[in-house]
């Protein structure tokens, strides 16, 4: 079941937070302009050579890691749900000069509409905090698997499922195994560029909006490692990459967490090392491997 209902109050809840993390990001299309990136390593290996082709990044957000992307010469279209994020993101490619296509669209509506159309992609991307957004994980690997090309990759980079299980002050809470269910959060989405500061604003930091509060309720899903890539197996993709990595890139996920260089956050002294972030590639063999 793909939950609709709950992923139209996710969209009230991040185009409050949306306006309020941006404005917390000094001149970014000055910053863009004049070739900075938001991209991170990561990212960047998992992608390998994107030039010249055609990359959907799929809950872009605002569309700087999008934009970024253009900057590696790929033609991108990016889609996201938020409509504070499509008009900052359209805005920022007018004034960063750099091209990109962005759609509002439910990431699921999109995917149908897209496969219906016949269009076809190189590479989708998908990136940090979107996974927990998708009410239905099979139904978006198959909608992945219909836009992508013969020998097409989906590329993702997200925060490992196993953090879900944590509260704030790293205590366990909740289980790892979620099956879908939405856990939901009347507080919404809070301001995690200001817990991170300068990690989540390469272009530089401003103090902006304080004690923001989201006035509207958030919905996520826990989807497991196994979830996921089950799903993709399952949409008749072929597993070519699967990395975890002992940080989190920009975000401090949790309390007490300590940021080491490279804008890489990494658990207080008193947790141990685990996976929290994960990287996958996935690949469209051929069109014939794709399950309908
Ligand atoms: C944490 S952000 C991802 C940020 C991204 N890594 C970037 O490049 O900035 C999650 C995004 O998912 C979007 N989203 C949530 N549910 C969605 C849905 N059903 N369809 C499309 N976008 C969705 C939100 O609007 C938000 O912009």
């Amino acid at each position: 079941m793909i939950r609709r209902d709950l992923h139209e109050q996710n969209r009230l809840a991040w185009n409050e937070a949306t306006r309020v993390h941006n404005g917390h990001k000094r001149d970014q299309a000055e910053f863009l302009r004049s070739g900075g990136s938001t991209l991170f390593p990561e990212e960047l290996e998992l992608l390998g050579d994107i030039h010249g082709q055609s990359l959907v990044h799929l809950q872009c957000n605002a569309g700087q890691d999008t934009l970024s992307l253009a900057l590696l010469g790929a033609q991108v279209t990016g889609i996201d749900i938020s409509d504070e994020a499509i008009s900052f993101a359209q805005q920022l490619s007018a004034d960063s000069g750099i091209s990109g296509t962005f759609e509002r669209a439910d990431v699921y509506d999109w995917l149908a509409q897209a496969a219906g159309q016949k269009l076809a992609f190189d590479l989708a991307y998908c990136s940090y905090g979107a996974l927990c957004w998708l009410s239905n994980i099979d139904t978006w690997a198959q909608g992945i698997a219909r836009i992508l090309k013969p020998m097409g990759r989906l590329v993702c980079v997200e925060f490992h499922p196993l953090l879900m299980m944590f509260e704030d002050d790293w205590s366990f809470k909740y289980p790892y195994f979620g099956s879908g269910q939405p856990y939901s959060w009347p507080e919404g989405i809070g301001d995690y560029v200001a817990e991170a500061g300068a990690a989540l604003a390469p272009s530089g930091y401003l103090s902006g909006v304080e004690h923001f509060a989201n006035p509207h309720p958030s919905h996520e899903f826990q989807w497991t490692m196994g979830d996921i890539v089950s799903a993709l197996l399952g949409a008749g993709l072929g597993l070519v990459t699967l990395k975890e990595y002992p940080y989190s890139n920009g975000c401090r996920l949790l309390q007490r967490m300590r940021e080491i260089p490279g804008r890489r956050m990494i658990p207080p002294e008193d947790i141990p090392s685990m996976p929290l972030m994960f990287g996958l590639v996935a690949e469209k063999v051929s069109a014939d491997s794709v399950r309908q």
